[in-house]
């Protein structure tokens, strides 16, 4: 039973990442998380290229959401949108549409920015691009606005009002969860 986390951000003190691990945190043991780690070597999407066998980090983001049970991702704002980088590999992981990793794939989307709202623009359009990639988004939302004075020096978060959003996150992203891997792990 494995959680996929999928940061946007490639900075190395991201909030989003540091999210995704106060998420990790509050997971059952009998959930594996994988914090995905290859989005910066995603190149950049060209049809020409989208062949068979694969780009390598290509082949490796597919499998890896192919191996996931859900995918949760946290999403940075850039200029009330999704960063670039993430939106690509979206598209190489959407192709072919028919048959795509993403298709019927629950997934949860949450995000953290530095400026008031948390992100909550950007999300949404995670949200319709996962929705359009036939993606099945599930309805759950942290948006942690000034991400800047949130966590303490340890990326733990700062306060008690956004962890208690993300456990009700948690337990709707649990509900996704196939009941018999769930019974199997009891
Ligand atoms: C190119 C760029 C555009 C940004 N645009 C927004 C924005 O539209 N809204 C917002 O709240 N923050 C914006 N920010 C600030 C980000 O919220 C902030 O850099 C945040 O820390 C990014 O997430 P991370 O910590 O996970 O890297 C922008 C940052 C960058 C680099």
């Amino acid at each position: 039973m494995k959680v996929l986390g999928i940061s946007g951000s490639l900075r190395r003190n991201s909030y989003n990442t540091k999210l995704l691990r106060a998420a990790e945190e509050l997971l059952p043991a009998v959930v594996e998380f994988e914090l995905w780690d290859g989005l910066k070597a995603i190149p950049p999407y060209d049809e020409d290229d989208d062949v068979e066998p694969a780009p390598q980090p290509v082949a490796a983001l597919r499998a890896a959401i192919r191996e996931a049970d859900v995918l949760l991702f946290a999403t940075p704002e850039y200029n009330a949108s999704v960063p670039g980088q993430l939106k690509n590999a979206i598209d190489w992981a959407s192709r072919p549409p028919a048959t795509s990793v993403l298709r019927n794939k629950p997934v949860v989307v949450i995000g953290a920015s530095t400026g008031a709202f948390g992100a909550v623009w950007s999300q949404a359009e995670l949200r319709k691009v996962l929705a359009t990639a036939g993606a099945r988004v599930v309805d759950a939302e942290v948006a942690v606005g000034h991400a800047h004075t949130k966590f303490d020096e340890d990326g733990q978060l700062v306060g008690e009002a956004i962890r208690e959003q993300l456990v009700e996150v948690i337990e709707t992203l649990l509900a996704e969860l196939p009941a018999s891997l769930l019974l199997e792990a009891v």
